[in-house]
């Protein structure tokens, strides 16, 4: 048994998707969240950029007491996962294998469209584990810089969906890559554009899933049958982040803590 919590982050509310399937899988958990609002958006940032603030994040958490970390963004994921992995003591997790496999298990024509940030896009990675599972698949990736921001805002998002969705469309691809933490929070705008024919994947209950083998394979839960709670952290505004998370996250969000982003910097 293991009493500590388990530390989850993303740039902003997107890594609540993960965090939910997280609370759902683990009741008995508990869970730190930090979202890092100041430095929102990730997804136009250099890959060593957001490689850094991962390594900050990371250990600012290591040093929280976490007993392993999920990076609930597929952009830190994209720039810091290996890295993240070798310098940490405590299990890391992300969200980008899961959603590859399954996406070429669920294709039946072969093509694989992905929608993400610019830095998951550059970055690659789900290119080359798609084609390392099926190499005759034809991937096609549109970077859509516009959602982050219009998500965190709280503000419609149809046109810019529908703008970034067709060339996928175009390209033919009957299984689409969800391929942010953000994006599963407007899953109804998706599943509009895309319609019933198109299969749209993202991974928040794989990744929790793996959370879960992880903590059990070391021996690691924490007590079965209590009720876990849960913190957050911001290093923005926390009472837009409350009232956002809420909304997204349909739970009470209680005191939301202010961490500055200079305290992340100094746990590096
Ligand atoms: N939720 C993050 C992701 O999964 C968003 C990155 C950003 O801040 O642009 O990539």
């Amino acid at each position: 048994m293991d009493d500590r919590p388990i530390g989850v982050f993303d740039s902003g509310v997107g890594g609540l998707t993960v965090l939910h399937e997280c609370l759902v899988t683990m009741p008995a958990e508990d869970f730190v969240y930090l979202g890092d609002h100041a430095r929102l958006p990730y997804g136009p940032r250099p890959l060593d950029e957001i490689r850094r603030f991962a390594h900050e994040i990371a250990l600012y958490l290591e040093a929280q007491g976490v007993k392993l970390i999920v990076v609930a963004c597929n952009a830190a994921t994209s720039a810091a996962l290996p890295a993240l992995q070798e310098s940490l003591a405590v299990p890391v997790v992300g969200v980008i294998t899961p959603e590859a496999s399954a996406a070429v298990r669920a294709t039946r024509n072969r093509r694989v469209g992905l929608l993400a940030t610019q830095a998951t896009v550059e970055a690659g990675r789900y290119e080359k584990l798609v084609r390392t599972l099926d190499a005759g698949i034809r991937f096609t990736a549109v970077a859509c810089p516009a959602l982050v921001p219009l998500i965190e805002a709280g503000e419609q998002t149809v046109d810019a969906v529908r703008e970034y969705a067709a060339p996928l469309q175009a390209a033919g691809c009957d299984t689409v890559i969800l391929g942010c933490t953000h994006y599963p929070l407007i899953r109804p705008v998706f599943e509009r554009i895309f319609g019933r024919d198109v299969t749209l994947v993202f991974s928040a209950e794989e990744t929790a899933r793996e959370v879960a083998d992880t903590l059990a394979r070391k021996g690691w839960e924490n007590e079965p049958g209590r009720l876990g709670d849960y913190r957050f952290l911001t290093t923005g505004d926390p009472v837009v982040f409350r009232e956002l998370g809420e909304r997204f996250l349909q739970l009470p969000l209680g005191d939301v803590e202010r961490v500055s982003v200079s305290e992340l910097e100094r746990a590096a």
